[in-house]
C-alpha cells in the first residue's frame, strides 16, 4: 500500500487532496497547524469512506524542530513515504506601505523555509529507497505578479518553484519533483475578497470560475501517479485558463 504525507492536508486544498488519494487505495499522513478539531473530523470522514489508515500529525512549518518531529513520527508508523505534497500555505494580505518585516519573513517561513527543510529530510529518505515523488503546491503569483498586497505571498511562492527545480536536480533521477500552480479556489483563504476586487478576478479566468479544491487535488494526484512518470522538474497550471 502506498503513502503519502500532505502537509495542510485537514482542510482546503490539503483536504481534497486527501480524499482524492485516498480514492487510489493511499494511506495518509496528514498535517495540521492549529485546527485540531477539522483535523479530527477529516481523519474519521476519510477513514468512513475509503477505509486507509490517516495518521494525524500536528506541525508548525515554520519551526524546524516541529517538522523534525513530524518526520520521525510519520517514519515510525508508516516506514516508507512514497509521496511528500508540500501543500500547506499562509497569506497574509496587508496594504503594500503597512507590509511588516515579521509578516514578510512568517509567510516565507511557512510557505518556501519549511517545505524545504520537509523535503530534505523526507528526499533524503526518499533517496535511500530509491524511490519517490515530491508535489510543491504553488501558485499562478508564482509565475507572474499579482498585486501588491500579495508581494510577500508571491515572493514565497515564486521561491516555491526555484525549490521545485532545485530539489529536481539535486535528488536526480530517483525522485521526481513537480510543482501545481493553482489559480484561484474555492477555499477559506480566497474567501472574504472584496466584491469588486472578486469580480474582476473572476472576469480574467476563461472558465469564469473559481476552481474547486478537488480539482486542484486531481492534477496533484496526478503528478504523482505512474501516469506522469515521464513528468519532472515542472510547473502544472491549474488556473482555468486566462483571457487575454
Ligand atoms: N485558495 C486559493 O485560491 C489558492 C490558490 C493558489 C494556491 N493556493 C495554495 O494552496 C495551498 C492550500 O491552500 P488552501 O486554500 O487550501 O488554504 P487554507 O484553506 O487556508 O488551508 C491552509 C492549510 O495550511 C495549514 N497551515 C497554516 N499555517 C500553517 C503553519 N504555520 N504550519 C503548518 N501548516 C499550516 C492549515 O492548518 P490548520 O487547519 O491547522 O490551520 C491548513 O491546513 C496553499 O499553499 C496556498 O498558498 C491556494
Amino acid at each position: 500500500m502506498k503513502t503519502v504525507l500532505i502537509t495542510g492536508g485537514t482542510r482546503g486544498i490539503g483536504k481534497a487532496t486527501a480524499f482524492v488519494f485516498a480514492s487510489h487505495g493511499y494511506q495518509l499522513a496528514l498535517s495540521y497547524c492549529t485546527r485540531e478539531d477539522t483535523a479530527i473530523k477529516t481523519k474519521e470522514e476519510i477513514e468512513k469512506e475509503y477505509g486507509v489508515n490517516v495518521m494525524l500529525v500536528k506541525a508548525d512549518l515554520s519551526k524546524e524542530d516541529e517538522i523534525s518531529k513530524m518526520v520521525e513520527d510519520v517514519y515510525e508508523k508508516y516506514p516508507v513515504l512514497d509521496c511528500l505534497v508540500n501543500n500547506a500555505g499562509i497569506a497574509i494580505d496587508t496594504l503594500f506601505e503597512e507590509k511588516t518585516k515579521e509578516n514578510f519573513l512568517k509567510t516565507l517561513d511557512v510557505n518556501l523555509v519549511g517545505p524545504f527543510l520537509l523535503s530534505r529530510m523526507v528526499g533524503d529518505k526518499m533517496k535511500d529507497t530509491g524511490c519517490g515523488v515530491i508535489i510543491n503546491v504553488s501558485s499562478t503569483s508564482g509565475l507572474e505578479m499579482t498585486y501588491p498586497e500579495s508581494l510577500d505571498y508571491d515572493a514565497s511562492k515564486a521561491g516555491l518553484i526555484s525549490l521545485t527545480h532545485n530539489l529536481a536536480n539535486y535528488y536526480g533521477k530517483e525522485i521526481r519533483v513537480n510543482a501545481v500552480a493553482p489559480g484561484w479556489v474555492n477555499t477559506e483563504m480566497s474567501q472574504d475578497l472584496e466584491k469588486d476586487f472578486y469580480k474582476k478576478q473572476l472576469s480574467s479566468i476563461l472558465l469564469e470560475r473559481f476552481a474547486e479544491p478537488k480539482e486542484i487535488g486531481t492534477a496533484i494526484y496526478f503528478l504523482a501517479s505512474e501516469e506522469a512518470s515521464y513528468i519532472n522538474d515542472t510547473v502544472l497550471r491549474v488556473d482555468g485558463g486566462v483571457k487575454r
